[in-house]
C-alpha cells in the first residue's frame, strides 16, 4: 500500500525512535469508540509533539483504523504534524493584515538567522519556523508567536533579536 511505503520511507529517512508504549492507554481508551480517529491522533501528538510513522502503524494494527484514512486526516488538518518539532515553535503570521505589513520580511530574517527554511527545524532541535494563518490579533500586525508569547508590530531585526535572546537563554 502506497501510504505504508511513504510512512516507512519517511521513518527510515528521519531515523526516529519513539517509545510506542506511551500510547497504549490511549488506544485502550478509544479503541472501540465511534469517531475515535481524531482523539487518538491528537493524544498521540500530545505525547510525541508530532505523529511518528511507527505510531500510525501501531494504531492501525490495534484499532483497525486504516492507515490511508489516518494519514489523510493527519495531512488535511493543520493541527497535526508529521515531523518532530523544535523546543520553540516560531509562528510567523502570514494572514492578510500581517502579509501587507511585511510578514515575509520577518520570516526571511529568521530564516537567515537560524539557517532554516519555513517549516524546518534547526539541527540542535531548538527552533521550528512556521508560517501560520491569522493569529487573531490583526491590529498588532505583523505578529509572531513563540510559545504563549505574542510579539507585535515587528520588524525583521526585532524578530531576530527575540529569537537570539531565546537562544542565549538556552545556552546556545
Ligand atoms: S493577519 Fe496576522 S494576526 Fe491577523
Amino acid at each position: 500500500m502506497r501510504v505504508n511505503r511513504i510512512l516507512q520511507e519517511k521513518e527510515s529517512a528521519t531515523q526516529t525512535s519513539v517509545d510506542l508504549s506511551l500510547i497504549d492507554p490511549l488506544i485502550k481508551k478509544y479503541k472501540s469508540k465511534k469517531g475515535n480517529m481524531i482523539p487518538i491522533l491528537q493524544g498521540t501528538q500530545n505525547f510525541y509533539g508530532y505523529l511518528p510513522a511507527e505510531a500510525f502503524i501501531k494504531i492501525s494494527e490495534l484499532t483497525g483504523l486504516k492507515l490511508s484514512e489516518m494519514y489523510g486526516v493527519a495531512t488535511f488538518y493543520t493541527q497535526f504534524r508529521l515531523n518532530p518539532v523544535g523546543k520553540h515553535i516560531v509562528k510567523v503570521c502570514h494572514g492578510t493584515a500581517c502579509h501587507v505589513q511585511n510578514a515575509t520580511t520577518i520570516s526571511e530574517a529568521i530564516e537567515d538567522a537560524l539557517g532554516i527554511k519555513d517549516g524546518e527545524t534547526t539541527e540542535n532541535g531548538l527552533f521550528t519556523l512556521e508560517s501560520v494563518a491569522c493569529l487573531g490579533c490583526c491590529s498588532l500586525a505583523p505578529v509572531m508567536m513563540i510559545g504563549d508569547e505574542t510579539y507585535a508590530k515587528l520588524t525583521g531585526n526585532q524578530a531576530v533579536k527575540i529569537v537570539k535572546e531565546i537562544k542565549i537563554k538556552e545556552g546556545n
